[in-house]
């Protein structure tokens, strides 16, 4: 049985307790994760302050180096990588190789924007008493950074978090979710072989709002980014103080299909968002959510929805033909049958799913799901749409807004007006035209507004937020 340490100053270190990992899906026993206390959230942060002191004035083209060297172990180790995401997350094996392909860009995208952290230099004279000086800004690194990941993504999230940070030359403490920590420990391992300076990148599995609070209120940290939860999100904002953070939190992404669609063009809308509702079981923060389609085209939208969610295969996340696969754990596949009773028992009709076969949730399809169920309100994550119908585009936009999410927003209309109605008016972090909102590369800003989170992820937005500005002014002609 594999048994997982902490890796700590560039070493592996014994953990305080170890704590039994499973594949959601078939139950067999992963590990025995390490997992940290309080006191080595400590020893992490201290270990990523002391390297700091050197990393800051690492060369930006030997920080490149690194990350280069990193993708091609990367690439080396890719199908091993995708078969830790299939096994400890239960994403199906293909979506799982998706993951380790975007993780390669992000990797790059990085390494390549280490070499490009550009400043400027400041129109002094523009202000009166400002002749006699020059001055231009420096962007520096700030510190330790701490990474707090979700699940979902256990490569690629964490990617959006190390990668800016090592271009940036800051240094990480990187906590992973609790059901994906082998995803973590892989990377800490492909950054060692990479030459990582000790201590640059530490990883601490664990649990608890004592280990977290450390990660969150440790005097040495300058920046927290977090991706998960609005609940989680609001306790790490209150808790960072004066600190930087960025928080990419969830969504119940909304996608707008407009009338005037021949039947051929349908079938793509249709086959688009099957893949967006239902990719990972659901379990993306840009998933489509909410689909209000213009009542021209609603019945032959909705019956080509359902027919692809019923083509799509439960199975086992190694198998080659799998769609569909356990949920995370039992805890989301109960809330997901408490919100699904709920929505039905206020009138929701199910067109197809709406069963559940032990932490497996068949694809779902929902109409007439009341405007206040947690189904349309909240975050599903979960295989779960809901389609309405709408009149006129001004209404469409209207629900759509009627959420206290907004991260991406897709959009599928001809009309250029519409289009840009769309663009001007949805309050999203990003508008997707004729595209789903579960869209993504990975050197797009990405971001949320309302409760979809502050701060932007998408390499070189990252960066913004893990550097600080710093001006040099030079008074001259004083001396002479
Ligand atoms: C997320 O779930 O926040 C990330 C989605 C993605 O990167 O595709």
């Amino acid at each position: 049985m594999r048994r997982t340490d902490l890796w700590i100053g560039g070493r592996w270190v014994e953990p305080a307790r170890r704590v039994p990992l499973r594949n959601p899906h078939t139950r067999a026993l992963l590990a025995e994760v390490g997992y940290a206390s309080a006191a080595q959230a400590e020893q992490a942060i201290l270990a990523a302050s002391d390297a700091f002191a050197a990393f800051r004035v690492t060369p930006a083209h030997e920080r490149a180096d690194i990350l280069y060297r990193a993708v091609d172990i990367l690439r080396r180790r890719s199908e091993e990588a995708a078969r830790v995401i299939a096994e400890e997350a239960a994403k199906p094996i293909t979506a799982a190789r998706g993951e380790i392909a975007r993780t390669i860009q992000t990797y790059l995208f990085a390494a390549e924007a280490a070499r490009s952290i550009y400043a400027e230099s400041v129109p002094m004279d523009a202000a009166p008493r400002g002749e006699r000086h020059t001055a231009y800004t420096k962007r520096v690194p700030l510190g330790v950074v701490t990474a707090i990941t979700p699940f979902n993504f256990p490569f690629n999230l964490v990617a959006h978090k190390v990668g800016p940070a090592i271009a940036a030359g800051d240094t990480i403490v990187l906590k992973p979710a609790e059901q994906t920590p082998l995803s973590a420990l892989f990377i800490a391992d492909v950054f060692r072989e990479a030459g990582l300076p000790d201590g640059v990148l530490n990883v601490i599995p664990g649990d608890g709002q004592e280990l977290s609070e450390v990660l969150t209120t440790h005097p040495k940290v300058a920046f927290v980014t977090f991706t998960g939860s609005p609940r989680v999100g609001k306790i790490i904002r209150a808790q960072a103080g004066l600190r930087k953070v960025t928080l990419e939190l969830g969504s119940n992404s909304p996608l707008l299909v407009d009338g005037g669609f021949s039947p051929a063009e349908l079938d793509r809308i249709a086959q688009e968002t099957v893949a967006g509702a239902f990719s990972y079981n659901g379990q993306v923060c840009i998933s489509v959510q909410r689909v209000f389609v213009h009542e021209s085209v609603f019945e032959d939208l909705l019956a080509r929805v359902v027919a692809g969610a019923k083509r799509l295969r439960i199975g086992d996340p190694l198998d080659e033909t799998t769609d569909i696969t356990a949920l995370i754990n039992e805890a989301a596949a109960s809330r997901l049958q408490r919100w699904l009773d709920r929505a039905v028992a206020g009138g929701a009709k199910i067109h197809c799913g709406g069963r559940f076969h032990g932490q497996v949730m068949e694809p779902t399809v929902l109409t007439d799901v009341p405007a206040d169920a947690e189904l349309n309100c909240e975050e599903a994550f979960g295989p779960v749409v809901v389609l309405w119908p709408f009149s006129t585009w001004d209404e469409a936009i209207d629900l759509a807004n009627d959420s206290k999410f907004g991260l991406n927003a897709g959009v599928f209309t001809k009309d250029i007006e519409r289009a840009m109605a769309a663009a001007e008016r949805l309050e999203s972090g990003g508008v997707l035209i004729n595209q789903v909102p579960t869209y993504r590369v990975d050197h797009m800003p990405y971001g949320g507004v309302k409760e979809s989170g502050s701060g932007r992820e998408g390499v070189r937005y990252a960066m913004e937020d893990m550097m600080d500005v710093k001006l040099v002014a030079i008074r001259h002609g004083v001396f002479t």
